[in-house]
């Protein structure tokens, strides 16, 4: 937040995070899904944890990482927070200064102390995609990670068909899904593989 009504966001609209939920919970599990402000609607019968910042984001996977087996991390978190907050609305000027800080790696500080619990992060970049996210998954101690490139012609964002590659310890594989929901089923096959192999 900028200010009591300006904020930075990003592209993302929810459609990934909710998707995992629904189909996890079409499988009998026990889901939390922590949200930002988006325009769907959670699914039933899944617990719901409304959230706006990335403080309050931080606060809720602290409160219930450690009672899940497995993290789904698609939240497109902001890498760079405002320094500062005004706390009335900043009038219109020339020019604005805007000092941003790098925001804590939530995912990453949370995987290091994750034990046998699954932790899948998503990455999207634009350039170098399967190198960049091959590296964001061991720097991050993460088991799996959903790469997404973006791309002319190719926006992974809302409700689209996607293309991603899987990512984990024995290397990676990309795939075209037609939908959102038919990825999420992979993510939760694959997500229960991994700690299949984690136990053995
Ligand atoms: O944005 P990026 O592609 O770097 O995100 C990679 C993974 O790290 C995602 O799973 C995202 O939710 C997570 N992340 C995080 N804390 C941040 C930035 C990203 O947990 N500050």
């Amino acid at each position: 937040m900028l200010d009591p009504v300006r904020f930075i966001t990003n592209l993302s609209t929810g459609e990934m995070g909710y998707s995992v939920a629904r189909e996890a919970r079409r499988k009998g599990f026990q889901v939390t899904l922590i949200s930002g402000p988006t325009s769907l609607t959670p699914p039933r019968g899944v617990r719901w944890v409304p959230i706006v910042t990335v403080k309050d984001l931080e606060a809720a996977l602290k409160k219930h990482f450690f009672n899940h087996d497995v993290l789904f991390m698609s939240a497109a978190v902001g890498d760079f927070l405002p320094v500062t907050r005004s706390s009335r609305k900043v009038p219109r000027k020339k020019t604005l200064k805007v000092l941003f800080r790098q925001s804590p790696d939530l995912v990453g500080t949370l995987a290091r102390r994750k034990g046998d619990r699954i932790v899948i992060g998503f990455s999207l970049e634009t350039n170098d995609w399967l190198r960049r996210s091959r590296k964001k998954r061991l720097k991050k101690h993460l088991d799996g990670i959903v790469a997404n490139h973006f791309r002319p012609g190719h926006n992974p964002f809302g409700k689209t068909r996607a293309r991603v590659a899987l990512i984990d310890s024995e290397g990676a594989r990309v795939f075209r899904f037609g939908s959102k929901p038919a990825l999420a089923r992979t993510l939760i096959r694959w997500a229960a593989g991994l700690a299949g192999r984690s136990k053995n």
